[in-house]
C-alpha cells in the first residue's frame, strides 16, 4: 500500500549496536512482533548498549496505534 507523504517518516538508524532501520522495526511489528522481547529476538535490537529501548518502545506503540493492530 503507497502511504500519501503525509503519512511518511523518514527512515532513520533506531539502533546503532545492531544497525537496525526504524522502518525494519515497523515491518517486524507488522509481521506479528508485538512486545519489546519478540522485536529483541527478531532484529536484536536493545542486546547491545541498550540505549534504543525507549525508541523501540515508543515506536511500537506508535505502530500498534496506528495500525490498530
Ligand atoms: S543502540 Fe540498540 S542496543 Fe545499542
Amino acid at each position: 500500500m503507497i502511504k500519501s507523504p503525509l503519512e511518511q517518516k523518514p527512515d532513520y538508524l533506531v539502533c546503532i549496536c545492531m544497525d537496525v532501520m526504524r522502518s525494519q522495526i515497523e515491518q517486524a511489528i507488522q509481521d506479528g512482533c508485538h512486545d519489546f522481547k519478540s522485536l529483541s529476538q527478531a532484529l536484536g535490537v536493545g542486546t547491545g548498549c541498550n540505549s534504543c529501548v525507549a525508541e523501540v518502545q515508543e515506536i511500537l506503540l506508535e505502530t500498534l496505534e496506528n495500525k490498530n493492530i
